[in-house]
């Protein structure tokens, strides 16, 4: 999704603006633009390949002397990638420069008085409004100029602004889409995360709906949405900059695999104490959780996976019907949600718009709101009566991996947890998920080793066109993260199927050679996969299967089979889906796509 960035301060801006649009690029573009004010004008450059193409054209930046300006990564809405609709985008006297992260959901309507009032639009852009609007507007005080173009907007926005007329200020605004303002010892910064600012800064400013940020070199000041000045919090990132860089790995997605044991260690540890579930400040009260009927679940992508599979472990341990929904669903189904529910919100980012939307639903119904975020500070985060948060660090990748297993280990420790004060499962039980649960680290250690055999599988199968994942129970809720990762990064068409469900359709595509994986460890139901397997097999698919150390039964029949440490059904996907995101990084790797960037994706998606 579209990222800003900005700088005022006393050092040559334009090499802060391509760093941070850099590490910016994580979370999807297809062009880029700064526009940097220098004697008294606008330098303006864009491209619509990638931010290196804008480094070689401004020699990193160092031929640009001045010291304010503003960036941006597009991932096109309104209008074609283009030079014409990348941002910067200008007023029509040339005085005011825009970048915008969002939708302008009036902007027809704005177009058409602004067409005419004799403006000349020249992109296809809802952001070019903005630009004209302001100038519109403007009578000699941009603040003001900017607090009226803006109060016409309606849709989501994070802006930055900068003008001729004022050519020391930099201007900042939020109306729900991500901004955080970086405090620094040369100067100021924006970003749409702290990925663009920590190289510089660790001292960050949350903004929020509606606010205002106005930046000089040595001052920092902040407004509400009706012009009055406030006072912010300033608080301290503690990621560091070695987190959001690649440390020796080709790519980030690598990297982050490499570090799930760690990232599981810091989000488990601390949580347990004395074999128990403990979670520091949770305001959801033990009285509540005892009265609680029904449990629903919304988010996207990875994350939504990561509800199913809580899904089937939350019904063993809580015996309470669990609903989980896609955020985009969720909010336009009329969501049946009383105060015996709660929600559960799920967000690496806490940033994803769907899932905000479906947050504030949930909340105007008078559910309690419980998220797991990745992301200290994030919308979500702050919009919840309540945050777990999963200690993965910065997860730069657009295919998440350490996001999605510290997701799961979070709502395992939360079922644990819920399931001991409902007094729903066996105590002994529970203890052994907690004791497997601190070991789930080691665990996830040991398939790491399984690099270089999953590395020669994927180059036997990086030409595939289509793949299914087939299993049952806990075994198809990471069937479908499994496939999700091999089809989002590699381009090869893949498809999780409930094993059982092959004769009611897929099983009509299984053909000789077609690549089944099939996950078949969930033993309870190991015998019904053997019978799938066979069926697939017959038809002449090549299998390659999962399964626990030790069983020997299943190389009668799978082709190629993937060993794993054995781990309680309920833990299992947080072990099962490492091999599968190993896989898929290995295919895309074997067959050149771009693993960290793949085409149209977006890690945080900010728009609906
Ligand atoms: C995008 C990403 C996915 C992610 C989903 C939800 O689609 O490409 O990898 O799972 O958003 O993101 P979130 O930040 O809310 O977990």
């Amino acid at each position: 999704m579209c990222g800003i960035v900005g700088f005022v301060g006393n050092k040559k801006a334009a090499p802060v603006l391509l760093d941070g649009l850099e590490r910016l690029e994580y979370r999807g573009y297809d062009s880029a633009g700064i526009s940097v004010i220098e004697n008294g004008k606008f330098k303006i450059e864009k491209t619509v390949e990638r931010i290196k193409n804008l480094k070689d054209i401004t020699n990193n930046g160092e031929d640009i002397t001045g010291t304010i300006g503003i960036g941006h990564t597009r991932w096109a809405t309104h209008g074609a990638p283009s030079f014409e609709n990348a941002h910067p985008h200008i007023s029509a006297n040339g005085k005011i420069t825009v970048v915008h992260n969002g939708i302008i959901e009036n902007y027809m309507d704005i177009k058409s008085e602004l067409i005419a009032d004799g403006f000349k639009f020249v992109s296809e852009t809802d952001t070019e409004v903005i630009a004209h609007l302001i100038q519109k507007y403007y009578n000699g005080d941009m603040f003001d100029a900017i607090k009226k173009a803006v109060d016409r907007l309606e849709g989501s926005y994070a802006l930055g602004i900068i003008s001729l007329d004022k050519p020391d200020t930099l201007f900042a605004v939020r109306h729900f889409s991500p901004l955080i303002v970086g405090l620094g010892p040369d100067g100021n910064y924006i970003g749409s995360d702290v990925t663009a600012l920590i190289k510089y800064t660790k001292n960050a400013v949350y903004i929020e709906d509606g606010e205002i940020a106005v930046l000089t070199a040595d001052s920092a000041k902040f407004y509400n949405k009706d012009g009055k000045e406030i006072k912010k919090e300033v608080s301290v990132i503690n990621w560091s900059i070695d987190a959001a860089e690649k440390g020796g790995y080709d790519h980030f997605m690598m990297k982050e695999i490499m570090e799930e044991p760690e990232a599981l260690r810091k989000t488990i540890e601390p949580r347990i104490k004395n074999g128990e579930i403990y979670f520091e400040g949770l305001k959801l009260s033990k009285d509540k959780i005892k009265h609680i009927k029904r449990i629903v679940i919304t988010a996207c992508g990875s994350a939504y996976h990561t509800g199913i599979c809580a899904k089937y472990m939350f019904e063993e341990l809580l015996r309470i019907p669990v609903d989980v929904d896609l955020a985009s669903e969720f909010r336009y189904r009329n969501p049946i949600i009383d105060n015996e529910s709660l929600v559960i919100i799920i967000s690496q980012s806490g940033e994803t718009a769907d899932t905000l939307a479906a947050l504030k639903e949930a909340k105007a119904r008078g559910a309690h709101i419980l998220s797991i975020v990745n992301v200290v500070g994030s919308s979500i985060a702050k919009a919840s009566d309540d945050v777990i948060y999963t200690w993965a660090g910065p997860e730069i990748a657009v295919a998440t991996t350490k996001g999605y297993t510290t997701q799961l280990a979070v709502l395992y420790m939360f079922g644990i947890y819920a399931a001991k004060i409902k007094e729903s499962a066996d105590n002994k039980l529970l203890g052994e998920l907690v004791s497997e649960l601190s070991n789930l680290n080691k665990k996830v250690e040991e398939v790491l080793e399984l690099k270089p055999k999953l590395s020669d599988l994927a180059k036997k199968f990086c030409q595939e066109q289509q793949v299914f994942f087939i299993g049952r129970n806990m075994d198809y809720a990471t069937a479908m993260e499994g496939s999700l990762k091999l089809k989002e990064i590699s381009y090869i068409g893949s498809e999780a199927y409930a094993a059982g469900e092959l004769k009611h359709g897929t099983i009509s595509l299984i053909e000789p050679g077609r690549l089944v994986v099939a996950l078949n460890c969930y033993e309870d139901l190991s015998d019904k996969l053997m019978s799938n397997i066979k069926e697939v097999v017959s038809r002449g698919a090549f299998v390659l299967a999962t399964a626990f150390t030790g069983n020997e039964e299943i190389k009668k029949y799978a082709n190629e089979v993937i060993y794993l440490p054995k781990v309680h059904p309920l833990l299992l996907s947080a072990v099962e889906i490492i091999p599968l995101q190993i896989f898929a990084y290995y295919i895309s790797l074997h067959k050149g796509c771009d693993i960290d960037k793949p085409r149209n994706l977006a890690k945080s998606v900010t728009v609906e």
